[in-house]
């Protein structure tokens, strides 16, 4: 590996040779964040999956460890989650250290079924449990994608598992013997493909003391709002054994507008350990993620990012996420730190010195431009540039890769579009650029927007600009990472 391996993010997790896609298996023990990921270990596009596996102790730098789980005569090892099992109720724990217990897919053409394996020394080696499978398929050709918590009321695991067009629900009492509760979402949501990786979880509302909601996010295979596969999710109230959804049932809400995000799930969160719902995607896209150009790896994490909720003005309650703070540590240079900074038509101030990876806040007024366009573009050394535009008498925020200068796939290029959110009259954007990727936050955190970017060359440059007229910004800030 070069130096700067081009298109390798920096602090965006990506295995060190081959396939990826989902993250899996997500848990917190004693100082380490594991990450478990669809792997194929023998090439670079999608195959019999393994379960790859890393683990971090501040979530952006990570040691990848040998594979653990390999395909057997149940199948290959899709998608899923693993638990600390806190109280040995599945009885595999052996020695002084807690039990891990990994649920996943086990997938054979159209037979999906859920099986088990324990690690009893922190993750590094896994045994497959005897009577697995689990929960057999019941005659569903897309049966899988298991996630599990401990719902502390019924003294019971839950599962959450996604069913072609719904999610069911099951409950056991030792993560070995499983029971069908109900199932949810035939009739809600987006339907534009199959449902795949759901998550649920409950978080509290900021600045409402003692109120939280349940969140069931679902990924979609096609259908996002700039088309292909996405995130969508659903709040509600969740009692043991259903949900109960209280958005509209033709509303689909997204976690990400971006077209490089998906699978998303979070890390196993229990009452002793992690504090914080953190949650992370694969940023990439089905559509083309077979054919994005790398050299020895293939596929990227998102930046891992803490989930909250908050109350709209309208009333509504909607997810918001922040990058992880540990992100923050990786500023090396402080590029522009500034004040009221002009930016006009035709003189769009550059920052050089960017090596692939830098973060970037602006903070604008909406009293402060007069200009049709204004934005930011990352730059290689050849001109080939990636765009990053506010239009704000649309109110939309569109990323245009027509210009990197590479051509893969006629899925790739295009222009893509968020929409703007304002807070007091104010456009807050935190954007994370890392090589191939770049990642979006608006305001606290109420849209965000991951887009792959490949140029030509390294990113070396970034340019921020006004098209016809002028904007002022009230703070700049710009730290190469
Ligand atoms: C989602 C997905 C999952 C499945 C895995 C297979 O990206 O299709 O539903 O478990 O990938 O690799």
């Amino acid at each position: 590996m070069t130096l700067r391996e081009l298109y390798r993010p920096k602090y965006h997790f990506t295995p060190q040779k081959n396939w990826t896609n989902d993250p899996n298996g997500m848990f917190y023990y004693k100082g380490e964040y594991h990450l478990f990921f669809q792997h194929n270990p023998n090439d670079k596009v999608w195959g019999p999956m393994h379960w790859g596996h890393a683990v971090s102790t501040d979530l952006v730098h990570w040691e990848e460890l040998p594979v653990a789980l390999e395909p057997d005569s149940l199948g290959t090892i899709f998608s899923g989650c693993a638990v600390v099992d806190w109280e040995n109720t599945s009885g595999f724990q052996t020695g002084q250290e807690k039990v891990i217990v990994a649920v996943f897919t086990q997938h054979e053409d159209d037979n999906e079924k859920q099986s088990i394996a324990y690690s009893n020394d922190r993750g590094r080696t896994w045994v497959k449990y005897k009577g697995n499978p689990v929960v057999k398929n019941p005659g569903i050709k897309d049966f899988r994608d298991p996630k599990v918590f401990w719902y502390a009321p019924s003294e019971r695991w839950t599962m959450v598992l996604a069913c072609h067009d719904r999610v069911r629900f099951y409950s056991s009492p030792d993560l070995k013997s499983w029971e069908y509760l109900s199932e949810f979402g035939q009739d809600h949501g987006a339907h534009g493909g199959v449902w795949e990786c759901p998550d649920l979880f409950r978080l509290n509302i900021e600045g409402n003391p003692g109120e939280a909601r349940w969140v069931l996010a679902v990924s979609v295979s096609n259908g996002a709002p700039n088309g292909g596969p996405g995130v969508q999710y659903f709040i509600g109230q969740f009692d043991g054994s259903t949900f109960t959804c209280e958005n509209y049932e033709s509303q689909a809400l997204w976690v990400d507008y971006g077209r490089d995000f998906y699978a998303a799930v979070t890390w196993h969160h229990d009452p002793f350990g992690m504090e914080r719902r953190i949650l992370l995607a694969w940023a990439n896209n089905w559509e083309y993620a077979n054919c994005i150009p790398a050299s020895s790896w293939r596929g990227a994490m998102s930046v891992p990012r803490e989930l909250s909720l908050s109350r709209t003005k309208d009333g509504n309650i909607i997810l918001v996420q922040k990058p992880v703070d540990e992100i923050m540590n990786l500023r090396k240079k402080v590029l522009i730190s500034g004040r009221n900074l002009l930016i006009a038509d035709n003189k769009p101030i550059s920052i050089t010195d960017i090596e692939d990876a830098a973060e970037i806040i602006l903070k604008i007024s909406v009293d402060d431009f007069k200009t049709e366009e204004f934005g930011l573009r990352i730059l290689d050394d050849m001109g080939n540039f990636c765009s990053m535009t506010v239009d704000m008498e649309s109110m939309k925020l569109t990323v245009d890769r027509n210009n990197t200068g590479v051509q893969f796939h006629d899925r790739y290029p295009g222009v893509f579009h968020a929409p703007i959110c304002l807070n007091e009259n104010e456009l807050k954007l935190h954007i994370f650029i890392d090589s191939s990727l770049l990642e979006i936050f608006e305001g606290d955190g109420q849209v965000s927007f991951t887009n792959q970017f490949f140029l030509k060359g390294h990113v070396s440059q970034a340019e921020l600009f006004a098209l016809k007229g002028q904007v002022l910004y009230k703070t700049v800030e710009i730290y190469a990472l």
